[in-house]
């Protein structure tokens, strides 16, 4: 891999109110982005902000709350990302979450799956603007940290822009000064969840005009970003970019992000010491008695198109049956690949 161009910032083009470098962060994805996979990110990445699968406030309220909640330290910056629509209820999730140290609590208007339609929260939360500003202000209320969104830019198939101006202005009138955009709107129709983050099109320019409307929030956009000069862009006309699917897929990635914001060459990850690493803290979870398999899937993506990656790949699938020892595992594993594969 060859390092690009790195571009000057115009940090002039951020808004007053807004982050004083770019935000980098790794989109909330449930089933993915567990603690397990958060400390493996940032081994790659060490300013890449971290969100948490989505919670419902219900289950932060009444769950074991340190199964759900317990992370690791070295995972700061850490959002906790919530759903639910009743003021209260989010407040105390979000008062708990605080409590637990996260760094920011982020409330979900865009998850467009049928549980989360039946309950009127998730994406359908972006027809019910009022009631999302007077949760963010009860949140902000019990808690002393950043209360934010993540929305998309509409819902159904309504094609004016306003309706996310509409929206984002009166939300921000309770007091939310950050919104992560996911740039394509939820189709709350027919589509699936899977077909709701691919069919309906992907709209930046939609972003773009938002931060142009309200240059005194931060706006983060999402949704399909998976290259490097395509970051440039939304740096130039946004204030972050949030990946999702890229960062799980093809975490190496992310090993740019701190070289960019720090303006340092970027160096090449060693994903030998990085998989090493991974292996060790398996190894303390396990002893903790947290199932191995649960763990080591997240390294599959480690290693991309060289030669043994496929091996790699299939050892961690199935080689979790044959070991109990994390370190095991990854070594057998690391053993399919040869030492000139250790690149980014
Ligand atoms: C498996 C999966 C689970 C997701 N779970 C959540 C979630 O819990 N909360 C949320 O706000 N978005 C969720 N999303 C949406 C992502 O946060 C993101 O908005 C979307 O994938 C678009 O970004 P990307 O194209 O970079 O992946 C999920 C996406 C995926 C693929």
């Amino acid at each position: 891999m060859t390092e690009p161009d790195l571009p000057i910032i115009d940090r002039t083009r951020l808004g007053a109110e807004a982050v004083t470098v770019p935000e980098f962060s790794v989109a909330p994805m449930m089933e993915l982005t567990d603690r397990h996979f958060r400390f493996l990110m940032r081994l790659i990445s060490r300013k890449t902000r971290l969100y948490t699968e989505m919670l419902t406030a219900n289950a932060v309220i009444h769950g074991d709350r340190e199964r759900l909640l317990g992370y690791d330290p070295v995972e700061h910056p850490l959002a906790l990302q919530l759903g639910g629509n009743d003021p209260a209820l989010l407040a105390e999730a979000a008062g708990i979450g605080e409590q637990f140290g996260y760094d920011e609590i982020n409330l979900n208007v865009g998850c467009p799956s049928d549980r989360v339609k039946s309950g009127r929260f998730g994406a359908a939360l972006m027809a019910e603007p009022e009631l999302v500003g007077r949760c963010v202000q009860s949140m902000q209320q019990a808690v002393a940290v950043p209360v934010t969104v993540k929305c998309r830019i509409g819902i159904d198939r309504d094609e004016s822009i306003e309706t996310l101006n509409a929206f984002v202005n009166t939300v921000s009138d309770y007091g939310c000064q950050h919104f992560a955009v996911h740039a394509r709107k939820a189709w709350l129709d027919g589509l699936s969840p899977k077909e709701n983050r691919t069919i309906p099109p992907l709209r930046y320019d939609t972003v773009y005009q938002l931060k142009a409307a309200r240059p005194d929030l931060t706006i983060v956009i999402n949704g399909g970003i998976d290259s490097w000069s395509d970051i440039d862009t939304h740096l130039a006309q946004t204030d972050g970019v949030m990946i999702g699917r890229e960062a799980y897929y093809n975490p190496v990635f992310m090993s740019r992000v701190d070289s960019y914001l720090d303006g340092s060459p970027w160096v090449e990850p060693d994903l030998f010491s990085i998989a090493r690493q991974y292996g060790e803290y398996m190894q303390r979870q396990r002893e903790e008695g947290i199932n191995l398999s649960g763990m080591s899937r997240h390294l599959i993506a480690l290693f991309q198109q060289v030669p043994g990656a496929r091996a790699w790949r299939r050892h961690l699938s199935s080689g979790h049956r044959d070991t109990n020892s994390a370190i095991t595992l990854v070594e057998d594993a690391l053993a399919f690949l040869s030492p000139q594969t250790n690149t980014g």
